[in-house]
């Protein structure tokens, strides 16, 4: 059996790292040894407890053990449910010799590790991670807590585990999503702390799904040994320990923007990852290189790097609240090459301020993956890209670019209008000092974007581009009447199914619009 150990050293805190696959008589081994007395007393949820409830059984033979199976999800990490923890505890008869087992994901693990460190003012946690995000983040570290209906993790405690046990065999039950969602953390591992590891992923890229336990196990081992580095050197997130939350400042505001539970964790940090890298280029810290591949691996890993459904006022806000307090600046993580990372102190205005063009380039760069073509080639004609504009004390509105661009050389700009960088509006600036821009010619005003995708209609539509979006959609449709993805789309926006003569109707509209002939 391929078996591994860890030490993540933090004097009488210190503990071990078990890896492996089959790790369940390890497990047993351990508990016989370090708590022959004590009862064990196992917190897991009822989807891990449908999967693996009879394996707990089966490991815990022959040892005093009872199992609490709580309702899944990050909606139930609240105070409620760490109480039912404590009375089960209480319930069971649970001492200061007592072993707490965290048997799950995230959710468990953070609950179960704070009812342990609060029970009986602490007893002791071992963490089974079962997700790839916990195995690789949340089980190792002692962070635990919960979340309040004011903020995420607003309550919480240090307290390390006595040891974790990492079974790769777990993943095997994990959906896809999950699994993508875990991989956002292992990414987030290789650029702060981990260059091979960063090698090895871009050499994985789209294949990440397919490969072997072997390859996991390097993989998983690799981002933990990062993890437990910094760990060790800053357990209380004093400094250091901050670089763990590269991709998160954005990530965090994207998640908190759609709604907890519209995006996993995992997914959100993937966007944060993509949106920051640009900003830290933008800062002049991150390679253009290094932002390439990075946008170019999370794509092919499958994330989408934008929820257009989010507006940039909103996750200008939330990056702003720090456990609902407003802050002017905040300690960024920002990578220098790849394993190389560090903390820049950057001001919110200056994030805002470049909120608007990062959205403008994750959507050019996601189109151009999406239709195989160099970024640059994507949208090639004015984009009716949004810009965060301040109205007032930390008042912001989206207005088209168009109201605020920059252009260099008037006369010339002609076609370049729409590619240059978008800026914040000073709403105070002079009149007479804001830019003028040139009245397009008649031909272009009805032009439709050469590029046309359900994508990029998406992108329309979400910025209140209503006709331009369903403009997309009917050539689409023009050109591929049977193309569902894009009737779907229809269907969604025209709040009923398509009937067939509803469709022609529209086709011949269009058609009439552009002088098409439809026969
Ligand atoms: N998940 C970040 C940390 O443990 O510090």
């Amino acid at each position: 059996m391929n078996r591994e150990t860890m030490t993540v050293a933090l004097g009488d805190r210190s503990y071990d790292i078990f890896f492996g696959r089959g790790i369940y008589s390890l497990f047993q081994e351990w508990i016989c040894r370090f708590y022959p007395d004590g009862t064990v007393h196992v917190v897991t949820d009822r989807n891990v407890a449908s999967i693996y409830g009879d394996d707990i059984q089966r490991w815990l033979e022959g040892i005093p053990h009872e199992v609490l199976a709580l309702p899944p999800g990050e909606e139930r990490k609240n105070f409620d449910t760490v109480r039912e923890i404590y009375g089960f505890l209480a319930r069971g008869d649970a001492g200061r010799d007592s072993l707490v087992v965290a048997f799950g994901g995230g959710v468990v693990g953070d609950l179960a590790g704070f009812a342990a460190a609060t029970y009986l003012r602490g007893i002791s946690c071992i963490q089974v991670p079962t997700t790839l995000l916990s195995q690789v983040d949340s089980s190792v570290g002692g962070k635990t807590g919960f979340n309040l209906l004011e903020g995420k993790n607003l309550v919480g405690a240090f307290h390390q585990p006595r040891a974790v046990f990492i079974d790769d065999a777990f993943l095997l039950t994990l959906d896809d999503r999950n699994l993508r969602a875990g991989m956002a953390e292992v990414v987030k591992c290789a650029l702060a702390g981990d260059a091979q590891l960063w090698e090895r992923l871009l050499a994985i890229g789209g294949t990440w799904k397919s490969i072997s336990g072997e390859e996991w196990r390097w993989i998983i081992r690799r981002a933990v040994a990062f993890k437990a580095s910094v760990v060790e050197r800053d357990e209380r997130e004093t400094s250091l320990r901050r670089i763990l939350n590269l991709g998160h400042t954005i990530g965090h505001a994207m998640e908190k923007s759609g709604g907890y539970g519209r995006l996993l964790h995992g997914e959100a940090v993937a966007m944060g990852l993509a949106w920051e890298a640009i900003l830290g280029r933008k800062l002049g810290v991150t390679g253009g290189e290094l932002v390439d591949d990075l946008v170019s691996l999370l794509i092919d890993m499958g994330f989408p790097l934008d929820d257009p459904g989010v507006a940039l006022t909103s996750i200008a806000a939330a990056i702003g609240m720090d456990k609902k307090r407003m802050v002017l600046d905040v300690d960024l993580p920002l990578v220098v090459a790849p394993g190389r990372c560090e903390l820049r102190r950057v001001p919110l205005a200056e994030i805002r301020r470049e909120l608007p063009g990062i959205r403008a380039e994750i959507r050019e760069r996601s189109i151009a993956r999406e239709l195989n073509i160099p970024a640059g080639d994507a949208i090639q004609e004015e984009s009716p890209v949004s810009n965060l504009v301040r109205v007032g004390d930390e008042v912001y509105e989206i207005r088209p670019v168009e109201e605020n661009v920059v252009v260099a050389a008037p006369a010339e700009a002609g076609p370049e209008i729409g590619r240059e960088k978008a800026t914040a509006a000073e709403p105070e600036s002079e009149p007479s000092k804001r830019p003028v821009r040139p009245e397009p010619a008649p031909s272009e005003i009805r032009t439709a974007p050469a590029i046309r995708t359900v994508t990029l209609a998406d992108l329309y539509w979400s910025q209140g581009e209503h006709s331009t979006a369903r403009r997309i959609v009917g050539e689409i449709l023009r050109d591929e009447p049977a193309n569902l993805r894009a009737q779907a789309w229809l269907a969604a926006r025209t709040g009923s199914e398509l009937v067939e003569a509803d469709l022609l109707r529209f086709l011949e509209t269009i058609a009439k619009e552009y002088g098409y002939d439809l026969s």
